[in-house]
């Protein structure tokens, strides 16, 4: 399908943005990415991989330089950035003036923690769960900034937000 709108999925660690984006690009037939994905294509290694040999600052140059590269040359029309991904001043300005329009999907941290506890990626900026917890609390005001906020509610699943999506912000189903 042909859309005009462009958008970016953020929100916390586990709190499922690439399911989500995974459903709306089938809902909507389109393409779609996952920031994740393409910087552990360039790189050729595991994002935990970096983190660890080169700390977070590295970590966060190499994002910043893949996500301008996407957003210019993006042709999908949907794109799951990672959890910290938006809580960089610079990166919100990019995903702007790029014409991105941004959908926070928001959760209880609790429903975070399970998924993180459970998943197989490996996640070490989510080592402990005090820290995480901070982390969740501390970037709660910055994702506030985003266009469209979605909560996942107790029951909903990847699909229910997906095809809200579709409808209020594509407008489509
Ligand atoms: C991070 C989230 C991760 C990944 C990296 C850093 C973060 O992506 O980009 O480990 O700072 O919240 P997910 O949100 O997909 O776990």
């Amino acid at each position: 399908m042909d859309l005009q709108q462009k958008i970016v999925l953020t929100g916390f660690m586990g709190v499922g943005k690439s399911s989500v984006a995974r459903h709306l690009a089938c809902l909507l037939d389109c393409e779609r990415l996952d920031l994740d994905d393409v910087i552990i294509h360039n790189e050729r290694r595991a994002i935990a991989d970096i983190i660890k040999a080169e700390g977070e600052a590295r970590f966060r140059q190499i994002e910043t330089a893949n996500l301008e590269n996407v957003l210019q040359n993006l042709s999908a029309p949907i794109l799951s950035l990672g959890g910290g991904t938006w809580t960089i001043a610079e990166n919100r300005r990019l995903i702007k003036s790029h014409g991105f329009i941004s959908v926070w999907l928001e959760s209880t941290f609790d429903h975070c923690w399970q998924n993180i506890k459970f998943s197989r990626k490996e996640r070490p900026l989510a080592a402990s769960k005090t820290q995480t917890q901070r982390l969740f609390e501390e970037r709660e005001k910055l994702y506030c900034l985003a266009d469209w906020h979605f909560i996942i509610k107790p029951g909903f699943n990847s699909y229910d937000i997906a095809n809200q999506i579709a409808e209020e912000v594509f407008c489509k189903i």
